[in-house]
This record gives structure tokens, sequence and C-alpha cells, in this order.
């Protein structure tokens, strides 16, 4: 088959797609067939039209879990057409539940709703659970439901069963139709990822087409399609997202690229300086690093309030990037890190709006009012393919494995006015306590890890003279995605070690404190 070169990735791999019926976890879903190298994609439930699903041509479909109840009127349907297309179809928890009353079985509801780790016995087998589970076994899942089947649809046999869910896995191998009452995707289902694979390798007979080799390959043929002899500007930030977009664009077009690091004087010690020799020195990617230090901490003097602080970084990075690429010439393409998450259409279990709680500024995606077309060479992956693909080119892990860092930097870690000398200070306490996580070998097990420097003076005694000196609190949370986290349990003896060390070399610090909050209720950043 020959494709046109502006055609998506997808197009030239198996895909399998994932109707959403808007469970929590259903990204979960996507991020396993990925790593077992499959392309797929989540759609709403109710966007996912006859010849939209056609047009796809997936080789099977997975239904997600949902907060719904079948035996609800007005609850969520799969589209009918999936059950005349004889595609594999895979129903999880809801989607399970929806597929067998959609097939003729019977769910009821006000059973007691069972939770978190489950045990089901293993009574049958079936494709999914070839080579993992045999008869007789007893395996560990994990469950969140309060509905269940209570009568097979035609066709349909038990495979697996527990006291709170008689039809834990069921199968109905002529058409190729599995459903789960647990989730496979999520990680307490130990065996849930190889599940999944048997699913879409065994029954859905896809290869693992999808790797981040081949779409380095595809993706370079497709910027150029695209770019032409176009000129494409990107915003560095330093960040995993921009950096890997940056490369990549880089291999594609070479200098018809430029990048423009806006360097506001916020960052971590020593990364604005590694940004400009990795890009400039390493890759040769033409770079314009302006210092506009003394801009940004001047427009923020006085400032105080959180969203002010964000306002003023935000309005003030538009400005000045816009600014640079006028004295470039202008180009006519803007370049940016967009990712898979930002792109997936949700699925709301309320149908309201949410709410803001902070207003986010991301170099990528910034600069709206500039009239340029997008290349957004990512918006098909999840973090962990970037951070592979970033490998893949060769971008050093420093930057590949960072944490995440927010666009308005150390600003919004120092409560109240942001000057230079508190930005320095907050910088060694920082560097002190992100070297004792490396050396600790903890830095890949953390989400993210930070100082705040607090705005607070107390009262302390070195040697023999009493100290009034600030306070810091230091951060670590565990997450998968930054939307929800844990604080990350470090003993007591690093905690000692990281505040022995910062009371000790940074001079103007006199207390060290540790931040226990989880979010929610806390946020990950303290502004
Ligand atoms: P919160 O503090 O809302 O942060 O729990 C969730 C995640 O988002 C990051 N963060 C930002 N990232 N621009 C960004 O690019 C921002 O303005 C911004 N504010 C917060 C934060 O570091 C965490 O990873």
């Amino acid at each position: 088959m020959t494709l046109p070169p502006d055609a998506p990735a997808a197009a030239r791999h198996e895909r399998i797609l994932i109707l959403d019926f808007g469970s929590q976890v259903t990204q979960l879903i996507a991020r396993r067939l990925r790593e077992s190298g499959v392309y797929c994609e989540i759609w709403p439930f109710n966007a996912a039209p006859e010849d939209r699903i056609r047009a796809f041509a997936p080789k099977g479909v997975i239904l997600s879990g949902g907060p719904a109840s079948v035996t609800e009127g007005e609850s969520p349907r799969a589209p009918d057409c999936i059950f005349d297309m004889g595609l594999p179809i895979l129903g999880i928890c809801y989607g399970q539940q929806t597929m067998a009353h959609q097939l003729g079985g019977k769910v009821e509801g006000g059973h007691a709703r069972e939770f978190g780790r489950a045990f089901i016995d293993v009574t049958g087998d079936c494709a999914i659970t070839k080579g993992l589970w045999a008869p007789g076994s007893r395996e560990q899942v994990w469950m969140s439901h309060g509905d269940r089947i209570t009568e097979l649809p035609p066709g349909f046999r038990v495979v697996a069963s527990s006291e709170g869910a008689p039809f834990a896995l069921i199968a109905n191998d002529a058409r190729h139709y599995y459903g789960t009452m647990f989730h496979p995707e999520v990680v307490h289902t130990p065996h849930g990822a190889a599940l999944l694979k048997n699913f879409t390798h065994l029954v859905c007979g896809c290869t693992g087409d999808w790797t981040m080799g081949a779409f380095r390959a595809e993706m370079i043929e497709k910027i150029r399609a695209q770019v032409g002899k176009g000129r494409v500007v990107c915003g560095l930030s330093g960040g995993v997202d921009s950096s890997v977009a940056a490369v990549l664009i880089h291999e594609a077009i070479g200098d018809q690229l430029t990048c423009i690091f806006v360097d506001h004087g916020l960052m971590r010690a020593g990364e604005a300086e590694q940004v400009v020799s990795t890009f400039r020195d390493r890759f040769n990617i033409r770079l314009v690093h302006r210092d506009a230090s003394d801009l940004f901490l001047g427009q923020l003097s006085g400032v105080t309030d959180p969203e002010a602080k964000r306002k003023t970084i935000g309005r003030l990075f538009i400005e000045v990037f816009e600014e640079e690429q006028n004295k470039i010439g202008g180009a006519d393409f803007l370049a940016q890190g967009t990712l898979y998450p930002d792109v997936i259409e949700s699925v709301s279990a309320t149908g309201g709006p949410s709410v803001t709680i902070k207003s986010h500024h991301n170099v990528g995606g910034l600069p709206e009012g500039m009239r340029m077309k997008l290349v957004e060479p990512l918006r098909e992956l999840f973090k962990d393919e970037v951070r592979a693909l970033g490998r893949e080119l060769g971008i050093p892990e420093a930057i590949v494995g960072r944490h995440p860092f927010p666009g308005p930097g150390l600003a919004i870690r120092i409560p109240g006015e942001v000057t230079r000398e508190k930005a320095d200070l907050l910088r060694q306490v920082d560097s002190i306590y992100l070297e004792e996580i490396r050396a600790a070998g903890l830095y890949d097990a953390i989400w993210q890890a930070f100082a705040v420097l607090l705005p607070v003076r107390t009262v302390g005694v070195m040697g023999d003279g009493r100290t009034y000196d600030q306070a810091c609190a230091l951060r670590a949370v565990t997450s998968t995605d930054g939307m929800t986290a844990d604080v990350y349990p470090f003993d007591m003896g690093f905690l000692t070690r990281v505040s022995n060390r910062i009371v000790n070399e940074v001079r103007g610090i006199n207390r060290v404190t540790y931040d226990i909050t989880s979010k929610p209720p806390g946020t990950i950043e303290w502004e």
C-alpha cells in the first residue's frame, strides 16, 4: 500500500482501537499496548461512528472501564457496528458489562463494591491466558466495580471467577470476544500486561511493529514532506519534550530549524549552560540563547501573588520569543512538543468544565497569537515513548531521564517576591538535594524532587553563635502523570544527611523541613 507522506504514523502500523467509557485508567491500557509494540488510539465511546472506525481499520477493539452503571437507562453503550465487523473485542470492567448486556446477557447492580486487590480461581483456559494461567491456579488481579454480570450472553463461557466476581474472565472463542471484570492494565494485576499482549498478538494477530526506530525514520520523512523548504522555530526549555522534538526535527531538516532558548534566570543550577552546550555544540543546532534574566526578575519585582507571577512570566516569554524570532526574520512553522495525552479527547464523567487550579505555562504551548503552522512530531506518543525516542536519537540521559520542571521555573518555588539573591540561594539548596538523591541511586524512582525557599526566618545556633536565617522545604513525590502524587518515603538517615549538608554548606539557610503532603489535597508545586 502506498501512503501519502503526510499520512499519520498510525496508518503504517497495525492498530488497536480503545473505546473510552471514562475510566481513570484508560490511558494505562494504551501504554501497556504501546509497550508491547502495538499502536493504538483512545477514542470516546460516543465519537466512534462506523465510517470512522472502518477507515481506522483496527485489528481489534478494547472497551475500557467507566464510572457509569449499565443498569441505568442513559448509560453509555459500545457502538453496535463493532459487533458486526468480525473484529476481536476485549471488554474491561464496564466494557465487559456493556458488551454482555448488548449481546443478550444480564447485568445487575446493587452488589457490594469490590475494590482493590482480589484473587480469582482459574477454571478454564482461553487464548488470552495462554502460557500465563492454567486451570486450577489462583491469580492476583485488581478489581474496581459495583455491578456484575448475572447471566452470560449466548456463546460465552467462564474462564476464571471469584466469590465476588463469578464472571471474572469470560470468553466467546468463536467470535474472539473476551471480557474481564478486573483491570489488566494496572500494575496490581501482575500478569495484566501479558494478558493484554496475548489479546493483541495471539487473538488480533498483531506482530508488534510499533518501535521507536521505525517511528523515527517515518517521522523524519513526514516532517520533510510537511515543511518543504520552510523555516521552523522551536522554543527550547531543556525539558524532555522540546529537546526530543528539536533533535528529531533537526535530523529531518537541518539548518531550516532554529531553536530559541529564552533564559528567564529561573532555571536550576547549570541547566542553562547544559542546554546551550548540548544543542549548539553537540547537535550543531542553530540556537538563539537570549539571557533575559534581568527583564524577568525586574518585572517580577514586587509581585507576590502566585497567579500574577505565572501570568507575568508567560507574557514576557511570548514577548521575548517573538522579538527573537523577528530578529531571525520570522518562520513558517512553530514546533511544539505536544504529546498524545494532550490531544486525547476526554470523556467527562460529570459533563461539566473543570476548575483551573493553576494557569500552566509551557514553553511549547505558549505563542498562541503567532500565525504559524504547527509541527508537532510527538503528538502520537506517550511520555515514556518520547524518552525511548530521545535515547534512540542519542540525547544525553541527563536530559532524557530528567524530572519534569515547570515553565515558570524557580519562581513558583519561592513563595513571596522573587529576587536574584533568593533564586541563587534556592539553586544551592536544590543542587545539594539532587546531588544526594542521585548519589543514593533514587533519582529514577522519584517523579519529581525539588527544594522550596520558605519566606520565613527562624532562629538557630551554629558554633557558639545565634543565627536568624531562612528555612527551606524539600519535596519529593512519586506519580505516573502528575495528576495525583504520593510523598516519597525517604529514610530518616537520608533526610538528616541532606539537611546537615544544606545547613552547613548554604549560608543563609538554617532550617530544613520535608513536605509530606500528597496530591490531592496538596499540589506538587507550592504555587
Ligand atoms: P501541580 O503543582 O499542579 O503540578 O500539582 C503538576 C505537574 O505540572 C508541573 N507544572 C507545570 N508544568 N508549566 C509546566 O510546564 C507550568 O506552568 C507548570 N506548573 C506546574 C509540575 O511541576 C508537576 O509536574
